[in-house]
């Protein structure tokens, strides 16, 4: 069983999806840790409430020494043996170095299909660009933010009267179902990465993409 950190800075709804699919049986993963860097992150009680191991690593502290934030995160994750990371609304750019060396181990999910609406307020880029089908994207991180070679998507129907909060809530429900099956994929080495795009080897078919 790989173990596996969770980053959040917030809620953490996509960390709970992905503690409660970690903890039925066979799933190829264990949740051993999760981290905020923020020590107000709602999402760390509901991950102690599950039993599982929190840290917080205030990064305001740092500015913008991103290198020593990294610093403490790396030790961290080291002491617990992880293996792989989910970044779950982990609201703090990485460097070039630390990316590079969780490549292929590190995944994030945004909240649009992706390439399209990078960054911040996807839902209102998505109404504003006047799309009919949005959705949910698990990437491998790479440097460039909210990129990178996909894992798996989720799409949802823009409905005509949509404000990005009755959006943002549809897609979450996506985000939910397709988090904890790329963690599967990964955890199961079913997804490979081959240059820019990633190739699967087991058990996903297009309707698993495609919801
Ligand atoms: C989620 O919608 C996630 O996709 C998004 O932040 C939200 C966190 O919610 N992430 C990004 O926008 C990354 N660019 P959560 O804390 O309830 O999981």
């Amino acid at each position: 069983m790989r173990p596996v950190a969770i980053l959040i800075s917030g809620r953490g709804s996509n960390m709970s999806a992905l503690i409660e699919a970690a903890a039925a049986d066979g799933f190829p993963a264990e949740i051993a840790l999760v981290i905020s860097n923020r020590a107000d992150a709602p999402g760390l009680a509901n991950a102690e409430a599950n039993g599982i191991k929190t840290l917080v690593i205030e990064s305001k502290p740092f500015g913008k020494d991103r290198a020593g934030f990294e610093k403490l995160l790396q030790a961290a994750l080291d002491e617990h043996k992880i293996e792989v990371i989910c970044l779950a609304g982990f609201m703090r750019l990485f460097t070039a170095e630390f990316v590079q060396h969780w490549y292929g181990r590190m995944l994030n999910i945004h909240p649009s299909l992706l390439p399209s609406f990078p960054g911040l307020d996807p839902h209102g880029q998505a109404l504003r660009a006047g799309v009919k089908i949005s959705g949910a994207t698990v990437h491998f991180v790479i440097p460039e933010t909210d990129a990178g070679p996909i894992v798996m998507q989720g799409a949802v129907p823009v409905a005509p009267d949509d404000t990005s909060e009755t959006l943002a809530a549809r897609v979450l429900g996506v985000e939910h179902q397709i988090y904890p099956q790329a963690l599967r994929l990964l955890a199961t080495d079913g997804i490979k990465i081959d240059g820019d795009v990633t190739t699967s080897t087991a058990g996903v078919d297009a309707d698993d993409s495609l919801i």
